[in-house]
């Protein structure tokens, strides 16, 4: 796709800067097992990560969300935090494993702590942003069978309306999900996530659960709360294939359908791509989608969230190459490739068109839904110098570019609303534990002290500006 030009209406030549709309939110994100700690408080139960994180070889240095940021008990500190980088948006999760009480039911000491958060963000001036699932499935379900049982869409439909029945009037919106296709992919069929299960027949089964589970939540939200603004973070891909061969453009589209249409499709059309079900006939008859099941997950949403990293770039495998490990079902004859460029800390590509193409495909393929971009980040290794001062200009230049890349979205006329940037604080990075830094604020893990880093500077000037200084 060739580069969009920003209209000259947009770039002030005085203070070259790209202005974003006015209301524009801009905000930070993070996950409850990945900053909260206290997992053993006040009545929570254990969660699949615990126990994945728990078992030996699972992550990097066997490290767990044990402790974590703290962020349980320093909520108000990190809210002060907020405050000086002057976010209008928070978006945290909501850890089910607190919520229900063990054996089943609702433990009501779980939903006070969110209560309390929501209000000290309120009272601060600052948007509650709630997901309701970031990957901390109780591990009393996963016994149950987890996504690969129907039952757990229920069970999460539940849970959803009591979150919604003590917070319904002050959520400013809500994610269901985040990144169903990690859930169900990473978790149920490579087994790099937790449960960490192996097996593409289950994985193509927890994805439909998990989007059973979101439409059910929308249902359940809307009934609780009739006023909520309901979404769902997709951690949908730019896919591009490596070379213009046809077995390259047809391993392309089969990561697309895997990666975003299996998802978009269902949500936003009511129906998986005829496609995808094709190309995995020999592996399940999907007999799991049970008549009624697509209506429900079809049942309309307000906004559409993107998390967005890197691209994929594509092909198909040489012959004889098998990617036994592949997350991706029928996926063993298809090759990744490193897109050629600058890579952050956790080896990704930076090559912020695909945020922009990717933004441009929504629009085109899905209507005039409105978008927030609710994760998007970069790890490197951080360090806090001899003066106190945590010098990342890699990460500034990232989010500028990136920012950039939406912008030119925004004047290609997508309804993009607000930007989330990957992490407000350094967190337990799932299997690669403490190793990778996305913070815009650095964590010293041992006393929890909290430093801001050049790039919440930066953007709080972003922020202060409503739009980015072109250098
Ligand atoms: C996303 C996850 C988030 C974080 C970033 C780096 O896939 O949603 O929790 O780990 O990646």
């Amino acid at each position: 796709m060739s580069t969009l030009a920003v209209p000259a209406a947009q770039t002030s030549a005085q203070d070259a800067e790209l202005r974003f709309p006015p209301g524009f939110w801009w905000g930070a994100a993070t996950a409850a097992y990945q900053v909260e700690g206290a997992v053993a408080k006040d009545g929570r139960t254990p969660s699949i990560w615990d126990t994945f994180a728990a078992t030996p070889g699972r992550t990097d240095r066997g490290d767990t969300g044990e402790r974590a940021a703290d962020h349980y008990h320093r909520y108000l500190d990190d809210i002060a935090l907020m405050t000086r980088i002057g976010l209008g948006a928070y978006r945290f999760s909501v850890a089910w494993p607190r919520v229900r009480a063990a054996g089943g039911g609702i433990n009501p000491a779980g939903l006070d702590f969110y209560e309390r958060l929501v209000d000290a963000l309120l009272a601060a001036g600052i948007r509650p942003v709630a997901t309701l699932y970031h990957w901390d499935l109780p591990q009393e379900l996963e016994d149950a069978g987890g996504w690969t049982a129907r039952d757990t869409a229920g069970r999460f439909a539940d849970y959803a309306a009591a979150v919604a029945g003590r917070l319904g009037d002050r959520v400013s919106m809500w994610n269901t999900l985040n990144e169903p296709w990690c859930s169900a992919f990473l978790g149920y069929g490579s087994g790099g996530h937790a449960p960490g299960r192996r097996g593409h027949r289950q994985a193509l089964t927890a994805a439909h659960h998990l989007l059973l589970a979101h439409g059910r939540a929308v249902q359940a939200l809307r009934a609780a709360a009739p006023r909520s603004h309901v979404s769902v973070a997709l951690n949908a891909g730019a896919v591009r294939p490596v070379t213009d061969t046809p077995a390259d453009h047809d391993a392309a589209r089969r990561i697309d359908g895997l990666l975003n249409r299996l998802f978009l499709d269902p949500i936003l059309r009511g129906g998986y791509p005829a496609d995808i079900q094709a190309d995995t006939a020999t592996i399940t008859d999907w007999s799991y989608v049970r008549d009624g099941d697509l209506a429900a997950i079809a049942a309309p949403i307000d906004a559409l969230g993107v998390n967005y990293y890197q691209p994929d770039l594509v092909g198909a495998a040489p012959a004889g190459q098998v990617d036994t490990g592949t997350p991706y079902p029928t996926g063993e004859d298809i090759a990744f490739h490193p897109t050629p460029g600058p890579t952050t800390g956790m080896g990704w590509s930076i090559d912020p068109t695909g945020l922009r193409d990717l933004l441009l495909r929504f629009r085109r393929d899905y209507g005039e839904l409105p978008v927030y971009v609710t994760e998007n980040g970069a790890a490197f290794p951080d360090e806090v110098g001899p003066d106190g001062r945590v010098a990342d200009p890699h990460r500034i230049d990232y989010v500028r570019a990136h920012l950039a890349a939406a912008h030119e979205a925004i004047a290609a006329g997508v309804d993009l609303r607000g930007y989330f940037v990957w992490s407000l604080l350094d967190n337990f990075e799932w299997a690669y534990g403490y190793s990778k830094r996305f913070g815009i604020v650095h964590v010293d893990y041992d006393t929890q002290v909290r430093t801001l880093k050049d790039s919440a500077h930066w953007y709080r000037d972003v922020i202060t500006a409503g739009g980015i200084p072109l250098r």
